[in-house]
């Protein structure tokens, strides 16, 4: 059995060019857009792996086909060396194993929810994750891992900041205990302070839980902060991977280089820095 947590094999999602809400697959036809064209990526128990590209790249049709929200064309995806598909094919541990946070918080939660009810939901979802005694104080113990307070309970989603709707984004996906957490552009939406809180906090998760992550971001500056290994998407293919040290240090794919060069134009500063 493979070490790693999860393993993406050679990934292949298109999307058909006209709508139609069913479609078999084997009625893909030649113009269907090719969004994923064979990425393979591996995250080992622990690891944060970064995927960076451009718009359009395919990053989150990738992590939407991991959580099992999109079906491949072919390829595979794998969870502790276990072959799984879309989420109704996918056992309840497999379910929970992998949970996805995304980018807008304030969209990824029912705005006139409170928080204690959006929290509620994910165990009434996964009754195999929720606490078996006290649920008030599992609850707490949940807003306290994400650094937040008590009160925030009886709040409703609508009336709580971007940076303290992320963090009770990240106590949803939490309340399952995942083993993967799959971050789309997790902190792009936040001001730039409250993303260096939201990044502190992944981190100090991925230690206290035993986290891995797969962290999409567009932004290399922010993957650099955060990522053991870089993945670089280009057009549906990954250009490019390694140690985040050398992909963002020495990058091999001309790509890559265009990247960095694109993110200090920008920023005035260099993401590696
Ligand atoms: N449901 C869909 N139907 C049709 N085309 C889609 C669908 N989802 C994604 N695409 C197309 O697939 C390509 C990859 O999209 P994807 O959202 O995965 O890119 P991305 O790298 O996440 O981009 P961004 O940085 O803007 O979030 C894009 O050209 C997009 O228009
Ligand atoms: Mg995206």
């Amino acid at each position: 059995m493979s070490a790693d947590l999860l393993q993406v094999r050679d990934l292949r999602v298109s999307f058909g060019r006209r709508t139609a809400w069913f479609r078999p697959r084997s009625a893909r036809r030649a113009e269907d857009f090719v969004a994923v064209d064979g990425v393979s990526l591996t995250v080992a128990p622990d690891e944060i792996v970064g995927v960076v590209g451009e718009s359009g790249s395919g990053k989150t049709t990738v992590a939407r086909a991991i959580v099992g929200l999109v079906r491949p064309d072919s390829g595979a995806v794998l969870l502790d060396g276990v072959p799984v598909g879309p989420v109704g094919r996918r056992t309840t541990a497999q379910q929970r194993t992998a949970q996805m946070v995304f980018q807008d918080p304030r969209s990824s939660l029912s705005p006139r929810m409170t928080v204690a009810a959006i929290i509620d939901e994910a165990w009434r979802t996964h009754p195999s994750a929720a606490p078996s005694g006290d649920r008030t104080a599992a609850l707490h113990r949940l807003l306290d891992d994400v650094g937040l307070d008590a009160s925030v309970a009886g709040q409703r989603a609508a009336e709580l900041s971007g940076g303290q709707c992320q963090r009770v984004s990240i106590a949803r996906a939490l309340a399952v205990r995942p083993r993967l957490l799959v971050c789309d552009e997790a902190v792009s939406a936040l001001d730039v302070s409250v993303q260096a809180q939201i990044l502190r906090l992944l981190v100090d998760l991925r230690e206290r839980h035993h986290l891995a992550m797969l962290f999409i971001s567009h932004d290399l500056g922010v993957v650099h902060q955060i990522a053991d290994r870089i993945a670089v998407m280009r057009r549906g293919v990954v250009v490019e991977e390694g140690q985040a040290t050398d992909v963002l240090g020495a990058p091999r794919h001309e790509y890559t280089r265009s990247l960095l060069d694109a993110a200090l134009e920008l920023s005035g500063t260099d993401p590696r820095e």
